[in-house]
Order: C-alpha cells, then structure tokens, then sequence
C-alpha cells in the first residue's frame, strides 16, 4: 500500500500543489492527499470544458479536503463548506475557519454553513451560492444508508449541468452498508454514472467514487484517459453493465502464472 509520500497526479494548479505539499498534512482530516489531487483535477477539467461555478462539501470537519478544492476554483467561484460542526466538540467550526484562512481561504472565497445537510432544501445551498446551481458536490457527512440517501438526493437537486458529485468512505470496511444506498441510487437515477472509482491510499484515506450525469460521461473519460494516465488501473470498475475508471497509486494486476 502507498504512503503519504507516494507520487500523485498534478492537481492542475500551482495553489492546490502548494497546500498539498506544505499544508494538507497538517489539517486534521480523513481524505487521502492523492484524491484531493485528483478531484482538484477534475475541478480543472470542468473549467476547460466550460462547467464554472460553486461547490460545496458536505461533512467539511477541519477543512482539509475542503482548502485543496477551494484552491482549485476560479476567481469569483464560491465553496460552501457544509457540517454539523458539533464533533468532537463546537470548537471545530473555529478551527475549520482559521484553517482556511491560514491556508489562504480568505471569508470572501467561501460560506460557512453550520447544520444538518438531512434537513437542508437545495434553495439552502445554492440560496448560499448567489443562486446557481453547483458544478461539484464532496459527500462526507453522516455514514450511514438513510443520511447518504438525502444528502445524494440534495447534491442531484442542486447539480448543474456538467457537475460532479463525489462519494467518500466507499467500500469502507468499516461502512459496508453505504454501497447499499449508492445502488439503489443508481438504480433510481439511470441519468446519473460512475465516472471513475479513486482508490484509498489507506483505511482512513478511503475509496471516493466520482459520479457524473450520462451525457457527459464518454466527454470526461476521453480527458481523464490523457489526463491521469499513469494512475489507471487497467481492469477498471464493473458496475453492471456499467464500467469506468479506476484511478489507483498501486496500477498492477495480480501475478496469475
Ligand atoms: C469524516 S468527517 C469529514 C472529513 C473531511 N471531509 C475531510 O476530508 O477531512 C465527517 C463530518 O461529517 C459531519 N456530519 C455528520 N453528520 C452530518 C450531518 N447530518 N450534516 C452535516 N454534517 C454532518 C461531521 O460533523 C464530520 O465533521
């Protein structure tokens, strides 16, 4: 299994590597340096393909996965950083905050949005984002199969056109029963794909899964196969008939001879 000093792909931005290389490492969090590398990418990808706008995370903790997304967004694009901020203790919203300003998040660059994401309506979030719609949605809130249910069914509510939503804590060893809630997703809403699985660097570094509406799925796979080359696992993910990417540190195949 890699470690923190593995090689990762090029975020796409001088911002995000700085953060990566000097900051992400000490924010308190639970996401991988090699998936914030690669959804920072991706946030890149929409940009060159026209997909601009707000984002949001759902579960932003102390803001480590947060900082490196919202250092890959354009001027005048918003992050919503989105969390109960009770646990461990409500000291972690100050600390979420004075997170992102010392890593460069400066309050005009991003919303706070202390609650529930159960209890929120889409008009919550994208009211938060001067009224658009947004283009990428990080889940990592509540693990259970009911909470990721509504929180996929707000991120679907407010997606643009173009927009990614992003799973974390996928085939978790220790949140086996969230798969459950992510087919019967799928099953729901065939509009809606895998575009690609990132591998987990450890257990708390864990599998994120990127979805994206149908249309533009043969879109960003035609980029992603330039782009992160060097990471592609080369069976990729089964979902029946559905296939799609893994992208992996670790590229090889088992020795069958
Ligand atoms: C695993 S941590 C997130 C880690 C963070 N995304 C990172 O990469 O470092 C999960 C977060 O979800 C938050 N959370 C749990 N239930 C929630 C809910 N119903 N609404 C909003 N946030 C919630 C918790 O307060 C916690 O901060």
């Amino acid at each position: 299994m890699s470690d923190m000093n593995s090689k990762v792909p090029f975020s796409g931005s001088a911002a995000v590597e700085t953060y990566l290389a000097n900051g992400y490492d000490s924010v308190v969090g639970m996401s991988s340096r090699f998936a914030a590398a690669i959804c920072a990418r991706l946030l890149r990808l929409q940009t060159e393909e026209g997909v601009t706008g707000p984002i949001a995370e759902i579960g932003a903790f102390e803001g480590r996965f947060f900082i490196a997304l919202a250092h890959a967004l354009e001027p005048g694009e918003m992050a919503l950083g989105i969390d109960i901020f009770s646990w461990p203790n409500p000291e972690v919203k100050d600390r979420f905050e004075a997170n992102c300003l010392r890593h460069g998040i400066a309050p005009a660059r991003r919303v706070t949005m202390k609650g529930d994401s159960g209890s929120m309506s889409p008009s919550d979030l994208t009211g938060h984002a001067g009224g658009e719609a947004l283009r990428f949605i990080h889940i990592d809130g509540e693990h259970s199969r009911a909470a990721l249910a509504k929180d996929l069914a707000l991120a679907t509510a407010c997606l643009k056109d173009g927009g990614l939503i992003v799973l974390d804590d996928m085939l978790h060893p220790g949140y086996p029963t969230l798969m459950v809630a992510v087919q019967a997703y799928l099953d729901a809403n065939p509009e809606i794909v895998p575009l690609c699985v990132i591998d987990r660097e450890t257990i708390v570094g864990a599998t994120k899964f990127v979805l994206c509406q149908k249309s533009w799925f043969e879109r960003y796979q035609a980029r992603m196969l330039d782009i992160f080359a060097d990471f592609i696992w080369p069976l990729g993910a089964d979902f029946e008939p559905h296939w799609c990417l893994v992208l992996s540190q670790d590229t090889r195949l088992a020795d069958i001879i």
